[in-house]
């Protein structure tokens, strides 16, 4: 088994430090005691502190060398990284007075060149490291394969560390603990859903967790938002720290004095500490963005005048681009063919050369004044018969459900994937939802509630349908919602039954 550099970024030591710090791993206790696991140890930023303390631990406690066999285990599927993290551990055994037989013997033990995730181990008490970011889709099949089959939470949609994440809870003894810097995102996300199940159902919580945004925790820069999660046994959510990203080696020692004096609120330059009030991570109510919605606004030109027709001859063929309107929507649904189009001059993200299309330069050279008095013009001039807005390549062809910004309550149409919205639509596209399950939760009045409650209403009573209130709407994780009431909804959406979505909405919003 070699598998060279997967997902790998190296910790600063000073944050292992402070995270088995967090973990009591510190060598006035038995460590010979503690079995601890680093999952993926790479060059040893944790595994090579964790043997030093385990060999200070051993001089205190006055036990010997062979004591410790069964008190470490390292992986890694790369053999440069974890031959350099198990000489590092050789060399600090070494100057803790091991012979050398006594260090080769458990530097080997020790170190596997193994994948964490099929390995054996049992009754840990504590896995404690940074796991790997591979996203499954760039994993080898046989071993999306044999993951999906082992873990409950691991989907072709997850990342690797969600498997880390829930490998480490399976071989934990009773009291143990998985201490992790990794992406806070599963806590929040549609895609960390299983996890969070996995761990409530489990009678484990997160005791721990520490919001490390930006800070330089890493030997690199990550904008993955890393957070120190520790994960037990137990309920409830207990200490909450959210770092500024200064934070440092001397705040880290500042917070860790915190937590030891008992500390649960306190606000420095560094960091800010308090008890979690409520325990939104395991609601089963989610923005719209969180449970795996994309939202946004459809295509501005300037000057709709010119660049929106409802006549497919005036310019040539592929310069046109099917549009939905607003206005065109009628009973809830979109015109069954194009009755508009956009007057495209982009083409893979660039304007066209005008030249290449007699008919369309014609067409723009006629209407040029209108269109160089815009502002967008007026900025570029060389791009005069620009739209403001750029179509997004794939927007098109995806199927989306489009909404108008003013309307008495969200009022959703399906687009299966023939329109580009106009500006005067929002869309939203997902590659969790079933759509049509979605329009019924939008069409429910839960939801016209929330968008009431919660955006901007308009004399006359009409609300901004608005992509920024769009995406905070509370709904249901997708998973959580039954077949017979994903049915429910698609039909009540098709049929637009307001009453069936809401009295399905009331169990789903009830629930949980
Ligand atoms: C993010 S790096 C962390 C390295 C080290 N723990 C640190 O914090 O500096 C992740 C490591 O995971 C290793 N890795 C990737 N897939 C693995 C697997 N399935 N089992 C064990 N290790 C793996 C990589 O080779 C890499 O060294």
């Amino acid at each position: 088994m070699n598998k060279p550099n997967g997902g790998t970024i190296y910790t600063n030591t000073w944050v292992a430090e402070l995270m088995l710090d967090l973990c009591d791993y510190v060598s006035e206790n038995d460590l010979a005691k503690i079995k601890v696991v680093d999952p993926s140890c790479g060059e040893g930023s944790f595994s090579t502190e964790i043997v030093s303390r385990l060999c200070q631990s051993m001089a205190r406690h006055r036990l010997s060398f062979l004591d410790l066999a069964d008190s470490f285990a390292a992986y890694d599927t790369d053999c440069r990284s974890l031959v350099i993290a198990r000489d590092a551990a050789y060399r600090v055994l070494r100057e803790h007075a091991a012979s050398a037989d006594e260090a080769d013997y458990l530097s080997r033990r020790w170190f596997h060149l193994a994948d964490f995730i099929e390995s054996d181990q049992a009754d840990v008490d504590l896995v404690i490291g940074n796991p790997p970011y591979i996203r499954a889709t760039d994993l080898s099949l046989h071993d999306r394969q044999q993951y999906a089959q082992q873990l409950q939470t691991f989907t072709f949609g997850t990342d690797i560390y969600i498997a880390f994440l829930e490998k480490g809870l399976r071989m934990l003894s009773p009291k143990g603990k998985v201490c992790f810097i990794c992406s806070d995102r599963w806590q929040k996300n549609q895609y960390g859903t299983r996890l969070r199940r996995f761990i409530t159902d489990s009678g484990r919580h997160i005791s721990f967790n520490c919001q490390m945004y930006d800070v330089a925790a890493f030997a690199e820069t990550v904008a993955a938002y890393p957070a120190i999660t520790t994960i037990e046994s137990g309920e409830g959510f207990e200490r909450n720290v959210v770092c500024s990203p200064e934070f440092d080696q001397s705040d880290a020692d500042e917070l860790l004095e915190a937590l030891r004096a008992g500390c649960t609120h306190l606000a420095t330059s560094g960091f800010t500490l308090e008890p979690r009030e409520d325990a939104p991570l395991f609601g089963h109510l989610t923005s719209l963005e969180d449970a795996g919605v994309s939202v946004g606004i459809g295509l501005a030109t300037g000057k709709d005048q010119v660049f929106i027709t409802q006549d497919p001859t005036i310019v040539e063929p592929d310069r046109l681009l099917p549009i939905a309107y607003a206005r065109d929507i009628t009973e809830h649904k979109l015109p069954s063919s194009p009755v508009r189009w956009l007057v495209n001059p982009w083409s893979g993200g660039k304007l066209v050369d005008l030249q290449s299309f007699p008919r369309l330069q014609a067409y723009f050279d006629r209407h040029q004044e209108e269109l160089m008095d815009r502002y967008v013009a007026k900025k570029k001039p060389a791009e005069w018969y620009r739209t403001i807005d750029k179509p997004k390549p794939r927007l098109l062809r995806q199927p989306k459900l489009l909404l108008r910004d003013l309307a008495d309550r969200p009022e959703p149409v399906l687009d299966t994937g023939h329109l580009y919205p106009h500006h005067n639509l929002y869309w939203l596209t997902s590659n969790v939802w079933d759509l049509e399950v979605l329009g019924g939760i939008l069409i429910s009045d839960f939801a016209s509630q929330w968008m009431r409650e919660n955006s901007v209403t308009m004399r006359g009573g009409v609300i901004r349908n608005q992509a920024q209130y769009l995406r905070k709407l509370k709904v249901p994780e997708y998973d959580s919602i039954s077949l017979q009431d994903r049915e429910d909804l698609k039909r009540a959406f098709n049929t637009w039954n307001v009453a069936l979505a809401t009295s399905i909405c009331k169990e789903l919003y009830a629930n949980g």
